[in-house]
């Protein structure tokens, strides 16, 4: 189940080059009968996207730092935003955020959740805290999905609100886990520790394809209390304050020839975000923040900002060729 108009990245099929980050879709349908929360997602078909990557999965499913139910009842609802306050805020032309990887976990995804987005392309992202937690996560996914059923599975290393030094597994999960999957693997990288050196463990291990970057490790506090805003004390930067550095980091990763296909995500929002992304190096984009987060009134909007969406899509669809990245921009 290969896309046959697509475009290839090593090994790699997505139907364009433009898919979504992990998570800010959810997992590509709600058994609420929305896409995640996203409202905006609900005005652009996500089977456009060159593919949809979902939340990062785990073993077993885990609360995180904020819920794994999607029932809450209206009464619930006050009690719902302040937890969610308490892992997500706009700030400072970004957003920072801690959801500690909640997750229904990766079983029930493959059964509750993959089937229904059988009409989109799909990247998994999994997360685990051992090299033996990624074999299972791979193994399950073998077992359940088909060869070209999906375009990749992600492996996150790099989150820093689950408080977790990955680089004492990475070696480890590169071992184990890269060649034990049936799909191809593509790691996603942090901007804040050795991202190149990473990067060419990546490649020698066998991995596919990178993403650059997830976010950015960040505090915000009330300035008259001093108390953390997220309940996590550090979360992570997503949105347009961290284009800068998703640029410097693909920049960096070519310049330093690391020559893996790299999927940039990073504060992109527009075409000429993506334009800069192709000059810098990538040779895919994606949304992430920009596919659902605003403020409470901002949602208002989500029309306008899904006609955004499209426009970036329908511009970035017309790329037939990496070589001719930004040329090729309309
Ligand atoms: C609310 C939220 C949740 C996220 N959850 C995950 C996650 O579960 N796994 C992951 O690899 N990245 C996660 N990310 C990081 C995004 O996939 C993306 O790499 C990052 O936000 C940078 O892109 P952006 O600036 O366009 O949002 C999350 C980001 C946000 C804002």
């Amino acid at each position: 189940m290969g896309v046959t108009d697509g475009v290839r990245l090593g090994d790699i099929e997505l139907r364009n080059r433009l898919v979504t980050s992990s998570s800010l879709l959810g997992y590509g349908v709600a058994n609420t009968g929305f896409y995640g929360m996203s409202p905006i997602a609900m005005l652009v078909p996500l089977r456009r996207f060159g593919a949809v990557t979902t939340r990062t999965l785990t073993v077993e499913p885990r609360e995180g730092h904020f819920t794994t139910r999607d029932d809450w009842a209206p009464r619930e609802l006050p009690g719902l935003l302040k937890r969610y306050a308490r892992v997500l805020r706009g700030v400072d032309s970004g957003f920072i955020n801690a959801f500690g990887w909640c997750n229904v976990g990766i079983r029930a995804y493959l059964r509750d959740y993959y089937p229904r987005t059988r009409d989109q392309r799909t990247i998994i992202s999994l997360g685990g805290f051992s090299a033996e937690e990624f074999v299972t996560l791979v193994d399950t996914v073998n077992q359940a999905v088909p060869v070209d059923h999906i375009a990749a599975v992600e492996f996150n290393v790099s989150c820093h609100n689950v408080n977790f030094d990955f680089s004492r597994i990475l070696d480890a999960v590169l071992a184990d886990a890269v060649p034990r999957s049936n799909h191809p693997v593509i790691l996603k990288l942090s901007p804040d520790v050795d991202y190149l050196d990473n990067a060419r463990r990546a490649a020698a291990a066998g991995v596919s394809a990178l993403t650059a970057i997830n976010t950015v490790k960040a505090l915000r506090m009330d300035p008259r209390t001093g108390r953390p805003l997220l309940a996590n004390r550090f979360g992570g930067l997503s949105g347009r304050a961290i284009k800068p550095i998703g640029l410097r980091v693909v920049a960096e990763l070519r310049d330093a020839g690391v020559a893996l296909p790299i999927i940039a995500t990073g504060g992109i929002r527009t075409v000429d975000d993506c334009r800069e992304y192709f000059w810098a190096g990538a040779d895919a984009v994606s949304l992430g923040s920009a596919t659902w987060l605003a403020s409470y009134p901002g949602y208002a909007l989500a029309p306008l900002r899904a006609l955004g969406v499209r426009r970036v899509l329908r511009a970035v669809e017309r790329i037939p060729d990496p070589r001719q990245r930004s040329a090729a921009l309309p």
